[in-house]
C-alpha cells in the first residue's frame, strides 16, 4: 500500500539543494552540496547531504492525520468525549476487569511493554502495538485484518482473548447506564429497547463456532434486531476511534531537523546529533531501511516476510496477512461493509488488495511505523527483540531461519560496522514525538464533552 506518494508530498516544497541557493549560514561546497561552517559551540551536523538524502528527508517529514470518511463521527467533539470514556470502561469486557487502557497503557505510550499480550487471564500470541498514531494507518493489526481504526476498535471487545464480550452485552451496558445512554443517543440514534426480553443478555455472531451459547442467542434475534444491536457496536467503535484520533505523537527532533534543512536555522539543525545524522544517511542509503519504512509514517504499510525465526513463546503457526485478509472478508465492520459511512472507500481498497489471499502472503506482517519506536520495546509482531540494538543486529546478519516461506528479497545482510549500528539506533531514537495532551491519559469524569 503506497498511500504516501512522495511526488505529491514534494510538490511546492522548496528543497535546500545544490541547484537552489544554499540555506542561510551554509555555503556551496566543492561537491556542489551545501555545507555549514564547522562551529565549536554547537553539535549541529555538517549539512553535506546529497540531493537524494534531502528528498528522502522531506518525504519522511511528519504530515497531519488523514480524514476518516468511513467514520462520520471521527472528528466530532462529543464522539471524542464518549470514546474517551469508553476507552477506560471495563464494562466493555465480559469479566468487567479489562479496559482498552489495560493493554494500551497511556503511561507506556499506549502499549504494555510485554513481549506478547498476557493479561493474566488470557494470552494473545502477538505483541501489543501502541495505539498512538493509529489514525495514520490504513491497515490495523500486525496481520492487517482491519482496514480502519473503527473496525479495529470493535474487534477486541468481542475477541475471546481480549475483552471477550459480545455485542448484545455492549448494547445492554450502554442502554442500562442512563448517563452513557443519554450521551450515546444525543450523538447517534435511539438505542433499541434492551429491556425487552427478546434481547438475551449475551450474544454475537460466530462463524467459526456457530454452536456456542452466544451464537445460538444471536440466532434467536430477527434480522432487524441483529442490525440494530450490531449498529450499537459500530457506533461504540466509531466513538472509540474518534478518541484514538487524538492519540497522535508526531513532531519529533527528526522533523525539526528536516525543517532546519529547509530554512537553514542552526538551532533546528542541532535537533539531531551527528550520530543520528549519520544514522539517517544509512537509513535512506546503504542500510536500505527506507525501502519499506518510508513516507511520513515511516512505513508504506506493506505486509512483508522479514524471515523471523521461531520463538518459544510464540505459536508455531501465525500466518499473518494471509489470515488477516480472510478475516477482513468476513468482517462486519470493514470500510466496505454495511456500517461504513462511505463504502466507496472500502470498495476502492478491495479493488486494490483483492479478496483472496495468495500463498506468498503466508507469514507476512505489516511493516510498522518507526515513529516513537524507542518507546515501544519489545519489537516485532511477537516481541522477538528486546532492544533497538537487537533489531538492527537482526537486519545486519539476517541469520534467522524463516518460519514460513522466504524472506523478502529486499532484505540482504548488511555490511555495517558497530558504529554504523549505533548511528542507526541514534537515528531511530530521534523519532520520538511530542506526547498527546495529558488530559487524554486518565479516565474522564463523564461520557460528555465539557
Ligand atoms: C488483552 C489486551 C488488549 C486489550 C484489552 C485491547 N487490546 Fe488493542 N491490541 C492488543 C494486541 C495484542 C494487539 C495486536 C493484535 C494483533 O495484531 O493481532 C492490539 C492491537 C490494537 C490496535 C492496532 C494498532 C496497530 O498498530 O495496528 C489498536 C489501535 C488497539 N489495539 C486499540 C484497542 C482498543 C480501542 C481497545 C479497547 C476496545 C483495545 N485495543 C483492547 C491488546 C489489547
Ligand atoms: C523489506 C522491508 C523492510 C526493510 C528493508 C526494513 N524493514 Fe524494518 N520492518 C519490516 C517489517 C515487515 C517489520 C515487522 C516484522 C514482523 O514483526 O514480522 C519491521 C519491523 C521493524 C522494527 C520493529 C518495530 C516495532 O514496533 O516492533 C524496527 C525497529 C525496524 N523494522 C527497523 C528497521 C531498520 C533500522 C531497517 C534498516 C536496517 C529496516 N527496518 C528495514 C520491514 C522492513
Amino acid at each position: 500500500m503506497h498511500r504516501h506518494i512522495p511526488s505529491l508530498l514534494l510538490g511546492g516544497i522548496t528543497l535546500a539543494a545544490c541547484q537552489r541557493p544554499c540555506p542561510a549560514g551554509s555555503t556551496l561546497g566543492p561537491t556542489g552540496l551545501c555545507a555549514l561552517p564547522p562551529t565549536a559551540d554547537t553539535n549541529a551536523a555538517p549539512l553535506d547531504l546529497t540531493q537524494r538524502e534531502l528528498d528522502a528527508a522531506l518525504e519522511l517529514r511528519a504530515q497531519g492525520i488523514p480524514d476518516s470518511p468511513t467514520n462520520a463521527f471521527a472528528d466530532n467533539t462529543d464522539a471524542i468525549a464518549l470514546g474517551h470514556w469508553l476507552f477506560y470502561d471495563a464494562r466493555l469486557s465480559r469479566s468487567g476487569l479489562f479496559r482498552c487502557a489495560s493493554c494500551h497503557d497511556p503511561h507506556q505510550d499506549f502499549q504494555d511493554g510485554k513481549r506478547v499480550s498476557d493479561d493474566g487471564e488470557s494470552l494473545v500470541h502477538r505483541n501489543t502495538p501502541t495505539a498512538t498514531n493509529g489514525p495514520l494507518y490504513q491497515w490495523l493489526y500486525w496481520g492487517g485484518r482491519c482496514d480502519s481504526l473503527w473496525c479495529q476498535a470493535a474487534n477486541p471487545i468481542e475477541n475471546d482473548l481480549e475483552m471477550n464480550s459480545t455485542r448484545l452485552e455492549v448494547a445492554h451496558v450502554v442502554h442500562d447506564d442512563p448517563s452513557l445512554a443519554d450521551a450515546y443517543e444525543a450523538l447517534f440514534e435511539p438505542l433499541p429497547d434492551m429491556s425487552d426480553p427478546r434481547f438475551p443478555a449475551t450474544g454475537r455472531p460466530d462463524r467459526k463456532a456457530p454452536n456456542t451459547e452466544d451464537a445460538r442467542n444471536w440466532a434467536t434475534l430477527s434480522q432487524s434486531d441483529q442490525d440494530s444491536v450490531s449498529g450499537v457496536l459500530a457506533n461504540v467503535a466509531k466513538a472509540l476511534a474518534a478518541y484514538e484520533r487524538q492519540l497522535v505523537r508526531l513532531e519529533a527532533p527528526f522533523d525539526t531537523w528536516v525543517d532546519g534543512l529547509q530554512d537553514g536555522d542552526p538551532d533546528k539543525l542541532a535537533a539531531l546529533s551527528p550520530s543520528a545524522v549519520r544514522g539517517f544517511s544509512l537509513f535512506v542509503g546503504d542500510a536500505g531501511c527506507v525501502q519499506c519504512h518510508g513516507g511520513p509514517l515511516f512505513t508504506y504499510e506493506e505486509h512483508i516476510n522479514t524471515g523471523l525465526g521461531p520463538r518459544a513463546w510464540l505459536l508455531t503457526e501465525d500466518t499473518g496477512r494471509w489470515d488477516g485478509l480472510v478475516e477482513l472478508m468476513y468482517e462486519d465492520f470493514s470500510t466496505f461493509g454495511p456500517w461504513s459511512d462511505d463504502p466507496t472507500v472500502g470498495d476502492a481498497l478491495l479493488a486494490e488488495v483483492g479478496t483472496e489471499p495468495t500463498p506468498e502472503q503466508v507469514g507476512t506482517f505489516r511493516t510498522p511505523s518507526l515513529r516513537n519506536v524507542a518507546l515501544s520495546a519489545p519489537y516485532m509482531h511477537g516481541g522477538h527483540f528486546e532492544t533497538l540494538e537487537e533489531v538492527v543486529q537482526f537486519y545486519i546478519f539476517l541469520d534467522e531461519e524463516p518460519l514460513y516461506g522466504a524472506r523478502d528479497d529486499r532484505l540482504q545482510p548488511l555490511d555495517l560496522s558497530p558504529r554504523d549500528a549505533s548511528d542507526l539506533v541514534a537515528f531511530l531514537e530521534s523519532l520520538t514525538g511530542a506526547p498527546p495532551d495529558e488530559s487524554l491519559f486518565d479516565p474522564p469524569e463523564s461520557p460528555w464533552a465539557d
